[in-house]
């Protein structure tokens, strides 16, 4: 016989990872130009110096996009999503300067990848897809979590054989090794800069992959005169450091 009052096993999400998605809506033309821009921008280079490595501007001297006109669009519209993503998460805009460090095109061939890397000069990276269908087929921004807190063996959740049924929702929810993304033309990234990531193989002969990504950084505000110093935990403002000479 069932209990009246039967006793109910709930698990809650704690400490979840914000990963921000924006479906922009760039005008066709624009975007066709700035595809273009990235790949004159690449020139005849192929890889990342390797063959099986995506073409990346911030190792190839090309990492300042948000500088040039025809990226200002983007360059606002992720100045306003990245705004938006630090209010979602509960920073208050008036007690923090946001800044745009640097931002580069990457460009994958069939067959070509980006490594498991993060980004430690930065706080928030954004990606901004110029291309792709929604399949993942060009390749997936694929994005790791810093611990996995609920495989309670270490390794279950990416070893072969194990207790763990992979494909299971809850397995999913719960120990997934990785999520993956896939580019959709006008898609806006958002995710911690700590993050580890890496981009899947494009597979796609007909497709180039390409992506901007961006790396941004939170400091104090600019401090006046009479304004309190800036917290210990943030830095100061740039405009406010002092380069030493050489
Ligand atoms: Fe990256």
């Amino acid at each position: 016989m069932a209990s009246p009052n039967p006793v109910q096993l709930r698990l809650e999400p704690l400490f979840p990872l914000a990963l921000a998605r924006v479906q922009l809506r760039p005008d066709p033309w624009d975007s066709a130009v700035l595809m273009q821009e990235v790949l004159s921008l690449r020139g005849d280079a192929e890889g990342n110096p390797e063959p099986g490595c995506a073409w990346t501007g911030d190792l190839n001297g090309v990492w300042q996009l948000h500088r040039l006109e025809p990226f200002q669009w983007l360059r606002h519209q992720v100045e306003q999503q990245a705004w938006l993503y630090l209010e979602a998460l509960g920073f208050e805009a008036a007690r923090i300067a946001l800044h745009i460090q640097r931002s580069w095109p990457v460009v994958s061939d069939v067959g070509q990848v980006v490594g498991r890397h993060h980004h430690p000069n930065a706080h928030l990276s954004a990606i901004y897809y110029l291309n792709g269908d929604g399949s993942g087929r060009s390749g997936c921004l694929r994005l790791f979590p810093r611990q996995q807190a609920n495989e309670l063996v270490p390794g279950l959740a990416v070893g072969h054989g194990g207790p763990l049924r992979p494909d299971t929702p809850a397995a999913q929810l719960w120990n997934a090794p990785w999520l993956d993304v896939a580019p959709q033309a006008g898609l806006l990234v958002l995710f911690p800069a700590s993050t580890d990531h890496a981009v899947t193989a494009n597979e796609d002969a007909d497709e180039v992959r390409l992506s901007v990504a961006f790396d941004l950084a939170l400091t104090a505000p600019l401090a006046g005169a009479d304004d309190p110093a800036p917290p210990e935990y943030l830095a100061p403002h740039p405009a406010q450091w002092t380069t030493l000479d050489a």
